[in-house]
């Protein structure tokens, strides 16, 4: 029963945004299809990880936002949303039964949501890639490149500063756009995140920076201390005007 019900609304997303069942294409061309195809090309060393970002991005800005939405069932997933008054909170996504689309995905597929003002902390990534898409709302979104790394700093390079708009994506890896830092520009907003793990057959590890407590180095370079992430939440998980 659950997966009539599961397939119907997934013909009524395809019929919807198709328009007529006539120009419904192949569903292998399927977004979600694709994706996991880079996902499995990164996973086996096909692709680089740099091309993975690049392939998500251009996937994501060829569809519909709209269809993305009712695919992963957006508005059921934020039903009773808890939004915390520091940081973010998550929802695991499951996608509907699709041929050629595994149960379980090789990649973690959560959204993020949080209210106005509240933040992803400033963090870089080891062993990381992941894409984010703006489902809702939007975000002052930073991006920097991680130069170099010590026990307790990580040297960096501003790289993105913008405001990410409905639609948009962002991602990173260890090779480019490695630290992300977003703050909620609109009343709440949400992005839908892709991590692949444990890269370079290494455990992944998370850096919360001090990026306010950044020391200037030549070249455009900033020297910053990391942070335990209660310490981080405390300072960068609600922004004060
Ligand atoms: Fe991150």
């Amino acid at each position: 029963m659950m997966a009539t019900v599961t397939s119907f609304a997934l013909m009524d997303s395809l019929f919807a945004f198709n328009g007529i069942a006539s120009k419904i294409k192949p569903l292998t061309d399927h977004w979600s299809i694709q994706l996991n195809e880079f996902c499995s090309d990164l996973r086996t060393d096909s692709i680089t990880v740099v091309q993975w970002q690049e392939k998500i991005e251009e996937l994501y800005a060829q569809i519909e936002l709209e269809e993305i939405l009712k695919f992963i069932q957006f508005e059921q997933l934020i039903k009773g949303f808890q939004y915390p008054d520091l940081g973010v909170a998550t929802r695991k996504v499951t996608f509907p039964k699709l041929i050629g689309l595994p149960a379980n995905t090789i990649y973690v597929k959560k959204i993020f949501g949080m209210k106005k003002d509240r933040a992803i902390i400033p963090h870089g990534h080891s062993n990381m890639a992941s894409a984010h898409l703006i489902l809702k709302g939007e975000m002052h979104l930073r991006h920097y490149e991680k130069i170099a790394q010590d026990e307790q700093h990580l040297l960096i390079k501003p790289s993105i500063d913008k405001i990410a708009k409905l639609g948009e994506s962002s991602s990173i890896s260890d090779e480019k756009d490695n630290i992300h830092w977003f703050i909620a520009n609109s009343p709440t907003a949400f992005t839908f995140d892709v991590i692949m793990l444990d890269l370079n057959n290494k455990l992944y590890d998370i850096h919360n920076l001090d990026i306010y407590a950044a020391e200037d180095v030549k070249n455009g370079m900033l020297r910053v201390p990391m942070l335990d992430v209660g310490t981080a939440l405390e300072k960068y998980g609600k922004h004060h005007h």
